[in-house]
């Protein structure tokens, strides 16, 4: 009698298993990102040519910043389809949707800050709302009518960030103060959020909205910002307070205002992709994830006490790329390595990193 049993119980874990697999991979028909160099497949490598000819190139295959896949190219992956195109590829083949993030990118627009004096701006005239004139130059690609455009986008996942940590750096390197940099924030959330309400009316029902990292434990920063107060640090991770701080303000004012968009559109679904938390946690127990290398320890770097160093930044002569990218969190400094991406990414799709992960969502 008992024998029989385990074949059965098997068998229907198989059958569950393929169903709801079979059901994801047929759920979107495309998938629209904005954001900036976390989740740039190619935009600023096609882009920066003209206007930045001696940048480094990436390491190959990917035009990508990291050793491999970033968080967008899993979240295409498990909807079975390929890579996004970058949305300035000249295939134009943009059928399964498109990537307009580009490295630099900021969610204010380029004049807010010469207005303010801050100079340290993206090489790349490339904000949120320029991304957005580019979604609706691409519509066409797509569909013909208002309709048949809403129809398209209601069946697409549209993914709005990260954006705003390229906002505050740019602002912090202009010489603010964290405190000054902190009265941006509710100017940089409504930028998000009234991208994501325009892509709303324009048909979408799905919209992830991923906050900030912690930026107290990027190695760039914890080098920028170096203090010789033990205090600035915290213990259990070792990442910088305050810059942290900001980063969890952000959120919380982001959190607040997805909220507000929820109740404003009852048929919509706006979700928070939580990168803070993840980075925390590896910063916390890296080995835990198999970060043997921890938390703030540059893969690709050129010296220094996290291996970041500007003048020797991964892609300059004089920075040497690890032998185990994987076993680091950190890439380049700035951003994640293919495995510390894919642990957000199942954790936006089946938790705990999203609110609510898009799992749950896609079943309502
Ligand atoms: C466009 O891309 C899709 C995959 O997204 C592919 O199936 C199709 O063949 C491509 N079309 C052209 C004309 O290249
Ligand atoms: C950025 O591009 C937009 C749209 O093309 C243009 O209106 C704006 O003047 C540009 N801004 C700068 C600072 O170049
Ligand atoms: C737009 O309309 C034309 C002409 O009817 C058609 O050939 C084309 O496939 C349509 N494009 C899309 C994206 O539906
Ligand atoms: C940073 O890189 C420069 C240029 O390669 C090098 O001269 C310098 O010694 C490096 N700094 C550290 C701390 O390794």
């Amino acid at each position: 009698m008992k024998t029989s049993i385990r074949p059965l119980v098997l068998f229907f874990v198989c059958l569950s298993y393929l169903t709801l697999s079979f059901a994801i991979s047929d759920y979107y028909n495309a998938i629209f990102s904005f954001g900036d160099s976390f989740s740039d497949t190619g935009n600023f490598v096609i882009m920066e040519s003209p206007v930045l000819p001696n940048i480094p190139k990436f390491p190959p295959p990917y035009a990508r910043c990291s050793n491999g896949r970033l968080v967008i190219d899993f979240m295409a992956e498990y909807f079975g389809m390929p890579l996004l195109p970058p949305s300035q590829s000249i295939s134009k083949n943009f059928t399964q949707g498109a990537n307009f993030a580009v490295i630099g990118a900021t969610a204010l627009p380029l004049e807010y800050f010469h207005k303010n004096q801050i100079y340290e701006i993206p090489p790349i005239n490339s904000s949120l709302p320029i991304q957005l004139d580019w979604f609706d130059d691409l519509k066409q690609y797509v569909c013909n009518s208002t309709q048949e455009c809403r129809d398209f986008f209601r069946r697409s996942l549209f993914i709005v960030g990260e954006f705003g940590g390229n906002d505050y750096s740019f602002t912090m390197k202009s010489g603010r103060t964290i405190d000054q940099v902190k009265g941006m924030v509710p100017t940089v959330v409504d930028a998000i959020m009234s991208a994501v309400e325009k892509l709303i009316n324009d048909g979408a029902r799905h919209v992830l909205v991923p906050g900030n990292l912690p930026s107290g434990c990027i190695p760039i920063m914890l080098t920028i910002y170096q203090s010789s107060n033990k205090d600035d640090y915290d213990p259990r991770t070792g990442c910088l307070k305050n810059l942290n701080s900001l980063s969890l303000y952000h959120n919380a004012v982001l959190r607040i205002a997805i909220e507000k968009m929820n109740k404003k559109y009852p048929e919509a679904r706006v979700i928070y992709g939580d990168y803070y938390g993840p980075v925390i946690q590896y910063a916390r127990t890296p080995e835990l994830f198999g970060f043997t290398n921890g938390a703030l320890m540059v893969c690709c770097g050129g010296g220094g006490p996290y291996n970041y160093n500007a003048s020797a930044s991964c892609g300059l002569p004089g920075a040497i790329q690890c032998t185990e990218p994987n076993s680091h969190v950190s890439w380049d400094g700035i951003h994640l390595t293919e495995a510390a991406y894919h642990y957000i990414a199942n954790g936006w799709m089946k938790g705990p990193y999203a609110y609510p992960p898009l799992i749950s969502v896609m079943e309502e």
